[in-house]
């Protein structure tokens, strides 16, 4: 059996009103999920719970067998560095920098050393030089997934990170993603609006009405 990566239970939040109640999900190396659901309905707000960055209002959530908010800071701090990658659909990369300055700050606080293979996948390898304001914003979004992989994540979050590109690269960015997780036994887990992307994904769930449901 396949190791869980990420594993939550009975995870209960809301703000002003109740968003979302009693959420069970599990997560295992090599494997990828995509969560859909309509704007609002708390998709970003589920995958800042599962990737240390808030505390849900009841529930259990374990990153790499670590319950996660009964940990310190600097614990946190650790997975966040090593451990987890973060994708959102805008990315923040040093502007003034150039595309390779960007991923070695990433390789050099993670300890890794950069992939020439990623950056060529990605097709990206000959603009490293580039400052990244003078990079296209699908160019950008790739330098920032780049960055984000170098790291070597075991578990991937990506926040509508297709969601500025277009049909071509978006393709292009789901390959690399997927890729990335089968040859290092991690797991992405995606929220996006785009159902085609979804669907490349071994499970699909929806966020509608409080409960997470998986899609036959
Ligand atoms: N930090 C916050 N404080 C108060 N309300 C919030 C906060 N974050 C999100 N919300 C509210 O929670 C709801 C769900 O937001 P979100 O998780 O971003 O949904 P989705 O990603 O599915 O569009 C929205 O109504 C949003 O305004
Ligand atoms: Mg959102």
């Amino acid at each position: 059996m396949s190791q869980a990566l990420l594993e939550a239970g009975g995870v209960s939040h809301g703000f002003e009103y109740t968003l979302f109640e009693d959420i069970e999900f599990v997560l295992k190396a090599s494997e990828s999920a995509a969560i859909v659901g309509r704007s609002g309905s708390g998709k970003s707000t589920l995958l800042h719970i599962f990737s240390t960055f808030l505390k849900p209002d009841t529930g259990s959530v374990k990153l790499l067998d670590k319950e996660l908010y009964t940990l310190k800071e600097e614990e946190l701090e650790r997975l966040r560095r090593y451990e987890i990658g973060i994708i959102f659909q805008f990315h923040y990369l040093f502007k003034g920098m150039s595309a390779m300055e960007n991923v070695n700050v990433a390789t050099m606080l993670s300890g890794e050393e950069i992939d020439t293979d990623l950056l060529e996948k990605l097709e990206i390898k000959a603009l490293m030089e580039h400052k990244i304001g003078d990079l296209s914003g699908g160019q950008q979004q790739r330098v920032s997934i780049a960055r984000v992989l170098s790291k070597k994540p075991r578990v991937i979050f990506a926040d509508e990170p297709t969601g500025n590109l277009d049909k071509e690269t978006a393709t292009l960015v789901m390959d690399v993603l997927l890729s990335y997780v089968k040859e290092n036994s991690a797991a992405l887990l995606l929220v996006t609006h785009d159902h085609e992307m979804a669907a490349r994904c071994d499970r699909i769930y929806t966020l509608e009405e409080k409960v997470l449901r998986e899609k036959g």
